[in-house]
């Protein structure tokens, strides 16, 4: 599903504040499987996970998905690669905060030409995968971090995404919530789903959902 050859990401190349935040980076990932990114604050962990979800372009090197080497697709496959192949749970969650809940979840069906009896079967099974029922109406600014949390997981998955790709998705969840992110997460593995996760929390390494840890640090996988 994933492979990751020579992968370097310099930040502000060319310009004297320029930081080389990933440097050789090779590592593969077969669907079904959960892998888990551990390494301090600052060490690369969301660097990569953009590159994997085709946010941002290599400095060098590739990211390859399903076999398409993703800097090299055009905009327009790009966009539709993000919409429907990619979870992505943003560590800063990234809703759009004069929306309501609903709207924000609903965002990534907005391009696909879908029926709305269609949209609504999506919502209502994204709500459910992300422990979210209530809050439809409620503004995206008005919800507290644990639900907008929910709503960020709600809206990755909606389009039922081969490629779940979550940066610290437990970070503002109480432990309840985290168990069943955990086990929303081992339904959507068993359903072959491929899943990378950047967390400091070590409840994830005790659980049966994950596969294998990758240590980074400084921008190099060490372990
Ligand atoms: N757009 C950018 N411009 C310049 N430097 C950046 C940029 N984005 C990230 N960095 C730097 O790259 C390094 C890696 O950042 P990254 O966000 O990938 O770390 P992280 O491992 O996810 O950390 P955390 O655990 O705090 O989320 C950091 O030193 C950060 O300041
Ligand atoms: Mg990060």
């Amino acid at each position: 599903m994933i492979t990751v050859t020579n992968l370097d990401k310099v930040h502000n190349a060319g310009q004297k504040n320029k930081f080389i935040a990933l440097s050789g980076i090779n590592f593969t990932a077969a669907n079904g499987e959960c892998v888990i990114l551990k390494g301090v604050s600052g060490s690369g962990k969301s660097t990569l996970l953009s590159l994997l979800g085709g946010m941002s372009k290599p400095t060098h090197g590739s990211v390859r998905i399903e076999g398409h080497n993703i800097a090299k697709l055009p905009d327009d496959k790009l966009s539709h690669f993000r919409l429907t192949t990619v979870g992505f749970i943003f560590q800063s969650f990234n809703l759009i905060d004069d929306l309501s809940f609903r709207d924000n979840v609903l965002t990534p069906t907005i391009c696909l030409n879908i029926s709305g009896e269609e949209r609504e079967k999506r919502f209502l099974k994204a709500c459910e995968l992300a422990n979210i029922s209530s809050k439809e109406s409620t503004l995206a600014k008005d919800l507290s971090g644990g639900e907008k949390q929910r709503c960020a997981i709600a809206r990755a998955l909606i389009n039922n995404p081969s490629l779940i790709i979550a940066d610290e998705p437990t970070a503002n969840l109480d432990k309840d919530n985290t168990l069943y992110f955990i086990e929303t997460m081992k339904k959507l593995k068993k359903l072959g789903k491929t899943i990378l996760i950047a967390t400091h929390d070590e409840i994830f390494e005790q659980s049966t959902l994950v596969d294998r840890v990758i240590k980074i640090q400084y921008g190099h996988i060490v372990s």
